[in-house]
């Protein structure tokens, strides 16, 4: 397959360049830190909401569709009779120029037709309930022109699931108010809704049209809507069927005359009192005040500095300098971008996750947090409240829930019984980076049922109980409905292709089905648990945990090796899985991953073997399989895993996310080459680099999963963004590979590194302190031999943190 390249990176400038609107798949951006986001993809397609895809969705979007990304916020173009759109789509017109830089948090999108370039700034102003469209149109022809424009909004009526569904009622629904140059959306205000949307231009308009069928026409399409093509407006004011926004503007350039225009997009929210300002008229009160705040072009400007501002510093707390510049551009910028987006959005929207389907996980989001937490502690603290307050007494949790809500999902309900181990990965992360142990004392409700509250350390007590309690006849965890790996079903029993895997019914009684995974994430996790029980002078509790820690490491030596690397599970009938005596499914790589990193029989040589085991069996050139052999039939006994096709998903796939638990294995275990090669393979910008065309999805961020050797093609990216990959990309890199580590009284220094790796500098905000970190690895794998602080050679390994600025060298 030709590896035709679509765009590169453009480091100084933080973004990547798309040069070439044909990407082999939309490649999209986010718009948004808090509370009001959008989705854009390179020829500007996508939709926008307020804090949940699903309740409060603002545009419309149609995923899967035909063409593929199709709709969004369109501008058209009229010139003479030429129409066509700065992001190439959807008229399609051959552009003299595009181009489409995805930024942190922006996107601006440039088009030149017949000496004229139109240039869309998208960005979502910080705290600002508005996405800003500064178009900047600039005459450099040597004669004077006169344009056409409209713009293109369409709105989703808020429900984003039952938009797509219940049309007997939505297309009696729409409503719509015009007021000068503002197209307000106010569906369903009249009754139980306190919010509505508007579109906005400051500028005087020529013309509007807010229903749908007038402005395309029924046999029309977004390539040539009937009123564009026309060149006039019809001012059609939409009652039922489908609201749009669009402004028709008469712009006239001089040669090398340039005009900018802000559109934007707002969402209000009214007190349900102050909801109308006369019968059936909206009160547009907020709106008028938001939309003065940005309708200059100063005023855009300056928010826009403020974002980049933003960024600067949030990017700032991590920077690495190395000779690699392809490390140095994941570090730097794209992968704490990802960690963000991760952070703010779980797995609920992108263009692989529809934004209806699932809220924020449980183990997904405190995984997110990981990667998230050196940025913005305070919202990760908050964060790590929310997701503790869907965990039930017995400390189980709710597997998912609303973020507009909060609330715990009841369609797929619990019972994930690896759910309550993350949570306390989450919070000993954000403890550690923060210093912030009161965080423990906050009182946490039970399901969000209010007066059942304890702290949030009796939650993580009862998280570290609910593994202990639910051990099986080999003293193993029991798998419930199902670990990290959603797919392996063991207790589910499934002939009927209509019921859903992850809530079909869930056998207990008399399950034998264990998990290799969870018992190494209980060791991993316990040994935290432990050293903070000890730090807070809990001892007690302290050698509780040790000895069910100690117990489990025992019971995985006993009955979870098998004899060149750890088990995946017992079946519910107690029968081996992921060993040499499976037909396929020999080995899988969760429990290679958790137990190396628990580093369980290290002594005895198991780590190593697994470790070797991985390379061997698991590893291919885009990274390491889930599983091998995949499986090529469906097996009742197993679920959701072998229904996917051989080198897909959870069957054979190079699912992303549990590459980095095999990585730091290797940095624990020294193994500073093998943890590089490994990392490297899944790195974007390496695969940027050779693979635009083959890997298709987005090449400056992480996608879930990448087809396994299994596949039919090896190498192709699916589901990018929406990934537990970045964050756990991020701790690899940052604190395994690099070696930076937050601890509870400074930060520890512990970097694993390619023989290769030459000297590097870290710079790392702390708390209230930053450190300038030179490493002289001096062809050293492992192993540091001296820290220097300030002059002052230290003992051991870990900074002690105090205030201010510290220089620190480092020899290994
Ligand atoms: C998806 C889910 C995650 C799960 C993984 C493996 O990424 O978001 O929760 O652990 O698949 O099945
Ligand atoms: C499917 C997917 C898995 C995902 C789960 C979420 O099982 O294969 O990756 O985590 O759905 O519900």
């Amino acid at each position: 397959m030709e590896q035709k390249r679509y765009g590169h990176f453009d480091d100084l400038h933080r973004e990547y360049v798309i040069t070439d609107p044909q990407t082999p798949w939309p490649w999209i951006n986010y718009l948004g830190n808090e509370d009001f986001f959008s989705l854009i993809s390179n020829t500007a397609g996508g939709y926008s909401f307020y804090k949940d895809a699903k309740f409060r969705r603002i545009t419309r979007y149609r995923y899967n569709n035909v063409p593929m990304d199709n709709g969004g916020r369109y501008f058209y173009l009229k010139d003479g009779d030429t129409v066509w759109n700065p992001g190439w789509k959807p008229c399609k017109t051959p552009l003299d120029f595009y181009e489409c830089r995805h930024g942190m948090s922006y996107t601006r999108i440039t088009g030149r037709k017949n000496g004229v370039e139109a240039s869309v700034l998208f960005f979502v102003p910080l705290k600002k309930w508005a996405e800003v469209q500064k178009l900047t149109l600039t005459n450099q022809s040597d004669e004077v022109k006169q344009l056409k424009l409209f713009s293109f909004e369409e709105w989703c009526l808020w429900n984003a699931a039952t938009d797509m569904e219940n049309f007997q009622r939505n297309f009696s629904t729409g409503e719509v108010e015009i007021e000068d140059s503002t197209i307000y959306h106010k569906t369903e205000y009249r009754e139980r809704r306190n919010h509505y949307a508007f579109y906005h231009v400051n500028t005087p308009i020529q013309g509007f049209d807010t229903d749908r069928e007038t402005f395309i026409g029924l046999y029309n399409e977004f390539a040539d809507p009937q009123v564009v093509m026309e060149g006039k407006p019809r001012n059609s004011h939409a009652h039922g069927w489908s609201p749009i926004a669009s402004h028709y503007i008469e712009i006239t350039l001089k040669p090398g005359e340039t005009k900018d225009l802000v559109f934007l997009l707002g969402y209000v929210e009214n007190e349900q009192d102050q909801k109308f300002a006369a019968p059936q008229v909206i009160n547009k009160e907020k709106a008028h005040a938001l939309i003065a705040e940005l309708d200059t072009t100063e005023k855009v400007d300056k928010a826009f500095a403020e974002l980049c501002d933003y960024w600067d510093k949030l990017l700032n707390i991590y920077q690495v300098k190395t000779a690699n510049d392809k490390l140095d551009r994941m570090v730097n910028i794209w992968n704490q971008y990802q960690c963000m987006v991760t952070f703010n959005f779980s797995r609920s929207a992108s263009f692989f996750e529809s934004g209806i389907g699932r809220g924020m996980g449980f183990r997904d989001s405190n995984q997110d947090l990981v990667g998230f937490v050196h940025q913005i502690p305070s919202r990760a603290r908050q964060r790590i409240i929310d997701i503790a307050s869907t965990q039930f007494p017995d400390g189980g949790c709710y597997h998912q829930y609303q973020p507009l809500t909060k609330r715990g999902n009841n369609d797929i309900g619990g019972g994930f019984n690896d759910d309550p181990c993350w949570l306390i990965f989450g919070t000993i992360a954000y403890i550690k980076e923060s210093g912030d142990f009161s965080i423990l004392d906050e009182m946490v409700p039970f399901d969000n049922q209010p007066g059942s509250e304890v702290t949030l350390f009796e939650h993580l007590k009862i998280s570290m109980d609910h593994v202990i309690k639910n051990l099986g006849p080999h003293m193993l965890p029991l798998i419930g409905r199902a670990d990290w790996n959603d797919c392996l079903n063991l207790n589910c029993f499934s002939w009927d292709p209509n019921e859903s895997f992850q809530t079909t019914e869930n056998v207990s009684e008399g399950t034998k089905a264990e998990s290799l995974m969870i018992a190494g994430l209980f060791v991993v996790t316990g040994k935290d648990y432990v050293a903070l029980c000890q730090k807070l002078g809990k001892t007690a509790e302290a050698e509780r945990m040790q000895q069910a820690v100690d117990a489990m490491i025992e019971a995985v030596k006993k009955h979870g090796w098998d004899g060149e690397w750890y088990l995946r599970a017992y079946d519910f009938y107690g029968r081996k899985i992921g060993s040499n005596e499976c037909e396929e499914g020999k080995i899988f790589i969760e429990s290679q991953g958790w137990c190396t990193m628990a580093e369980i029989g290290a002594d005895d040589g198991m780590v190593a073997k697994s470790l070797d085991s991985c390379k061997k069996y698991l590893e291919c050139e885009h990274g390491m399989v889930l599983n091998n052999p995949a499986f090529t039939k469906y097996i009742y006994e197993y679920g959701e895993i072998s229904s996917y096709p051989e080198g897909y998903k959870e069957n054979a796939g190079i699912f992303c996310h549990n590459n980095p638990w095999v990585i730091i294995g290797e940095c624990i275990a020294g193994r500073g080459n093998d943890a590089w090669s490994h990392y490297a393979k899944i790195l974007p910008s390496y695969v940027e680099e050779k693979y635009q065309t083959l890997h298709k999805v987005e090449p400056y961020v992480n996608c879930q999963m990448v087809a396994g050797k299994d596949a039919f093609r090896p190498g192709e990216g699916k589901n990018s963004w929406l990934t537990g990959t970045a964050a756990w990309m991020w701790y690899t890199v940052s604190e395994f590979i690099l070696g930076i580590k937050p601890d509870y009284d400074g930060i520890r220094i512990d970097p694993c590194l390619p023989e290769t790796a030459s000297d590097y500098t870290v710079s790392r905000k702390f708390r209230e302190a930053d450190y300038d970190i030179t490493i002289h690895p001096n062809g050293s794998q492992k192993g540091v031999k001296q820290i220097v602080l300030d002059g002052q050679a230290i003992d051991g390994t870990v900074i002690p943190y105090s205030k201010g600025h510290h220089v620190v060298e480092v020899t290994m």
